[in-house]
Parts: structure tokens; C-alpha cells; sequence
């Protein structure tokens, strides 16, 4: 007799890093006629469910894209927005995931961020430095072109000798040092494109593209990523 398995027993092998590129919190405001900081506070409310499911389905390392080196280009009001709602979220929630044994990283540059949003960050990457459950990484102000271009400006300044560059020492340079490469990449909102995402990292992953907004983004839709994720032979070039 053939079992019916549960869409979340199909899922066989589960990523050790996924990557989130949230993607149409301003589509998703516009579709309801509402200002587009509105999406990016809606967005912000869906972060901590959809990153306690993935700890819950044994994923170790999560990495969510938030704010790129390129949104800048938004007018200064949303751009404005952005980091006052990353502000609350940091403050109102820190001592919550720290007590859940959450380690927390910024991937990204902290110099052009407001001072205030700057220590929050800092803080909350010092308080929960010891952790040992999931490592959630926040991509703020985050451009993978300006990562490498920040190790190479790094690895030039400690004159490291030519001959011991090789990608393992490269890695140790990059934001994501000591982490691994991330296995899948969910973009949501329905672009087809990385956007200047994890671009060392990123050479093996597996892409999932979703329709859904991100503010609508739910655990059906992350058990569907992680089936599809599930179904793929990953071979690394070799056989
Ligand atoms: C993602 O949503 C959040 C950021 C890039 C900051 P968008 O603001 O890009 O939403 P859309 O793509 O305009 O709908
Ligand atoms: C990608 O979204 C960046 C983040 C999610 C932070 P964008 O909305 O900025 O991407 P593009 O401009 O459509 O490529
Ligand atoms: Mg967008």
C-alpha cells in the first residue's frame, strides 16, 4: 500500500545554509494602495517566523539579504524607513532570539549606516557572540562585489605573500568567514536575478525563485523550497 508521506517527510536532505533574498515588500504595499515603508514593516514581521521555522527544520545558518550596497539609490525616505524598522526589530527582539541561543552576524559594511543603528548591530552581534544554535546573518548594506573588494583591500594591508593566497585563505577575509558556503538561495518576489548577493559564496548553490511577496512568504512556501532543494543532485562537477 503506498504511503502517503507528508510533504515534510519528503524532505530528505535539508540545507546546512540557506540564503533569503527578500524580495517585493514595496509590491506588496502597492497592491493594497498603502505607502511602500508599510510592505517593509510587514516584511519586517515575517522575518522572525519564517527564520524560527528553518532553526526548527534543523537548518544552521541562515543569511537574509535586507539592504543592499545598490538600495541606496532609494529616496531618502524609504531608505530612512528601512533603517528605523531594522532599528525597532533589533532593539525590541535581541534579548528574545539571544535567550534561543541565536548567534547573530552582520554581513556588510557598518560605516555609512546611522550611528544609532550602528550599535545596535554591534551589540547585538557582541551579545549573542557565544551562541551556539543557529547563525542568523543579516545582509545590511551588503554588496558581495564590495565584500571582495573589502578582503582584497584587507589581505593587500596585512601584506599577505602572493604565494599563500589560495580560497581558503580568500575565505577567512569574507564577511561569511568560518561559515559555510550556502547551500540554497530563495529569492522571493518573482525577479530571476542574484542582485550582487553572496557572490563568492554562491558558486554551487541551489536557487529556488518564488512568485510569493515576501511579506506573504510562509512555511508552506519554505517546506516547498526545502522539497525542491530536496529533489536536486548536487555534483560539484564531478559525476
Ligand atoms: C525588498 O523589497 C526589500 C529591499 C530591497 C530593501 P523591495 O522594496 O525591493 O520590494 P519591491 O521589489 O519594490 O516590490
Ligand atoms: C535585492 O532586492 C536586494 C535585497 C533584497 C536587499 P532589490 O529589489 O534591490 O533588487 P533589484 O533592484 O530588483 O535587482
Ligand atoms: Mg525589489
Amino acid at each position: 500500500m503506498a504511503v502517503d508521506l507528508s510533504r515534510e517527510d519528503k524532505i530528505t536532505h535539508v540545507p546546512t545554509h540557506v540564503g533569503i533574498i527578500l524580495d517585493g515588500n514595496g509590491r506588496w504595499a502597492q497592491r493594497r494602495g498603502l505607502p511602500r515603508l508599510r510592505g517593509h514593516e510587514a516584511g519586517a514581521k515575517n522575518i522572525g517566523p519564517v527564520v524560527a521555522y528553518l532553526e526548527q527544520c534543523q537548518v544552521k545558518y541562515v543569511t537574509l539579504y535586507a539592504f543592499s550596497t545598490e538600495n541606496w539609490k532609494r529616496p531618502e525616505d524609504e531608505v530612512r524607513g528601512i533603517f528605523s524598522i531594522l532599528q525597532k526589530v533589533i532593539d525590541s527582539r535581541l534579548d528574545e532570539v539571544c535567550q534561543r541561543g541565536v548567534r547573530l552576524r552582520h554581513l556588510g559594511r557598518l560605516q555609512g549606516l546611522p550611528e544609532r543603528l550602528q550599535a545596535s548591530i554591534t551589540k547585538a552581534v557582541e551579545q549573542t557572540a557565544d551562541n551556539t544554535g543557529l547563525t542568523f546573518s543579516l545582509a545590511f548594506n551588503y554588496g558581495g562585489r564590495t565584500e571582495i573588494l573589502d578582503a582584497v583591500r584587507r589581505i593587500m594591508t596585512e601584506a599577505v605573500k602572493p604565494q599563500d593566497i589560495n580560497e581558503e585563505l580568500f575565505h577567512k577575509y569574507l564577511y561569511t568567514s568560518g561559515m559555510p558556503d550556502v547551500d540554497l538561495i530563495i529569492r522571493t518576489g518573482a525577479e530571476l536575478r542574484i542582485s550582487n548577493f553572496l557572490t563568492w559564496q554562491s558558486v554551487y548553490s541551489e536557487f529556488y525563485f518564488t512568485e510569493v511577496l515576501w511579506p506573504d512568504f510562509s512555511r508552506d512556501d519554505v517546506d516547498e523550497a526545502l522539497l525542491s532543494y530536496s529533489s536536486r543532485q548536487r555534483r560539484f562537477g564531478g559525476l
